[in-house]
């Protein structure tokens, strides 16, 4: 079943049971009204009936009823005693008798009982009839009780149609409950099936570049937005994955064509050993090359996992050891170091990495008898050399991926280096920067924000 659909009959369900309700409660209500009227009528007539007529001078008879058939025509309905035996007799004698219940008895014969004047449904001549009893003279236990009663064809006739109308009218406010739910689902759901559509067409053609046209901001609006926000991180995701394979293939192409033609070159041709020593010498260094490619490559395609461990990290104890490794692996280079103890978040190795990269670049490019200033503070690394520097063309360039200054080429790397560092600090909610100091060399940055260590 539809979403629309349900929503229909929910919709005309509440309806019905409102309209069910209020008619209910309109049928009871009216019964009620004419049920009082008609109890008012029966007073009325059981009044006249024991009305005492002016006797000049007399005495008036006790237990006085006075119904005669003339009374009862201009009335209508049916009269009759029960006196205080219990015994009925219809008035005037001989006209239909009314169906009498113990309780109606008791009004005539047990004055005690405290049972003063009842109303009651019965059935005279097949038609349903509502009775009054009253006692005659409620002070005189020798006088019984007169019964007055009056057909209910009329009223029930009434209520049939009031009914019938009831009916008529909740079933056609069920059915304009059902077309309005329908066009209002309609327009309700649009939103959801323009979602719906947007999601399939996205599964079926893997096209990431589709949004959802969305306008206000209640709960859909909401819904559609976060979802474009999902399929725009999926498509740089996935732009970002496609552009990286894409720049690989291309920079391993040109180490493996000079690998491959200097293998080909030593498989035909015989030469001296000192010139295939060469050769081969070369054809390692190419292989070691790819290695640190192929691994840097790993390293950017690892950066965008999603669920590596993030943690607490002391960011001056871990540039301490970082640059601790550096001087191992370039023992001709000075550093000075300068650091504040600071907390950041973020996964050490990756941070160990890009620091690495940096210290790496400044090492490349330091002149031997000049020192690498490396400065912790407030969650900011940064890497001072005093080499040749960076090009003010090169600057805004220098973080993007195998980009390589042209001066920078006759010196061995592949260009990963800063794009690493800058994926790894903008990973952790950080930045990178680069300048050229006036006096010279270059000040690299990586600017992590800091976390409270209380
Ligand atoms: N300290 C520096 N001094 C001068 N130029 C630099 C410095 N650091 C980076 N650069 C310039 O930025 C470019 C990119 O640096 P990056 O670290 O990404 O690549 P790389 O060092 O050439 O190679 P890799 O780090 O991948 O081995 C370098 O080729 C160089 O031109
Ligand atoms: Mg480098």
């Amino acid at each position: 079943m539809s979403f629309r659909l349900r929503l229909i009959i929910m919709s005309a369900l509440a309806v019905a049971a409102a309209i069910a309700l209020t008619s209910g409660t309109v049928y009871f209500l009216v019964n009620n009204q004419l049920i009082k009227e008609v109890d008012r009528s029966l007073q009325d007539r059981a009044a006249q009936a024991t009305t005492i007529p002016h006797i000049s001078g007399g005495i008036p008879p006790p237990c006085f009823v006075s119904v005669n058939s003339h009374l009862v025509a201009l009335l209508g309905g049916y009269f009759q005693e029960i006196d205080k035996s219990g015994k009925v007799s219809p008035l005037p004698s001989k006209s239909t008798r009314i169906p009498v219940t113990a309780q109606e008895r008791k009004v005539a014969t047990d004055k005690r009982s405290g049972q003063l004047a009842r109303y009651d449904y019965a059935t005279v001549k097949g038609q349903r009839v509502r009775v009054f009893t009253s006692p005659i003279d409620p002070t005189d236990p020798n006088c019984g009780a007169l019964q007055v009663a009056r057909p209910l064809a009329s009223l029930d006739r009434t209520l049939r149609q009031l009914a019938v109308e009831l009916f008529v009218l909740g079933l056609s406010g069920i059915g304009l409950a059902a077309i309005l739910g329908w066009v209002i689902a309609g327009a309700a759901m649009r939103p959801v099936r323009h979602m719906t559509q947007t999601s399939e067409h996205v599964a079926r053609t893997r096209d990431l570049s589709r949004r959802i046209e969305m306008r206000g901001h209640d709960e859909l609006a909401r819904l559609a937005k976060s979802f474009n926000t999902m399929l725009e991180a999926l498509e740089f995701s996935l732009r970002s994955q496609r552009q990286l394979v894409a720049d690989a293939s291309h920079e391993l192409r040109t180490p493996l064509t000079t690998a491959k033609t200097n293998v080909d070159v030593l498989r035909r041709t015989e030469l001296p050993k000192e010139e295939r020593d060469l050769i081969l010498h070369d054809v390692s260094q190419q292989i070691d090359e790819l290695a640190v490619l192929v691994t840097d490559i790993v390293d950017l395609a690892r950066g965008v996992e999603p669920n590596l461990e993030i943690e607490d990290v002391r960011l001056d104890l871990l540039v301490e050891q970082t640059v601790a490794r550096a001087r191992r692996l370039s023992p001709r280079s000075t550093f000075t170091l300068e650091l504040e103890p600071c907390l950041v978040r973020g996964v050490p190795s990756r941070l160990e990495r890009a620091v690495a990269n940096l210290l790496d670049n400044a090492c490349k490019w330091s002149p031997p008898d000049t020192p690498i200033e490396v400065k912790v503070s407030q969650g900011t690394v940064s890497v001072r050399d005093h080499g040749q520097g960076i090009d003010d063309a090169d600057l805004p360039l220098v973080f993007d991926r195998f980009y390589r200054a042209s001066s920078a080429r006759a010196l061995p790397g592949t260009g990963l280096g800063l794009a690493i560092v800058r994926q790894v600090a903008e990973s952790n909610g950080g930045r990178v920067s680069v300048e050229r100091p006036s006096d010279g060399g270059a000040l690299l940055r990586i600017e992590l924000p800091v976390i409270d260590e209380g």
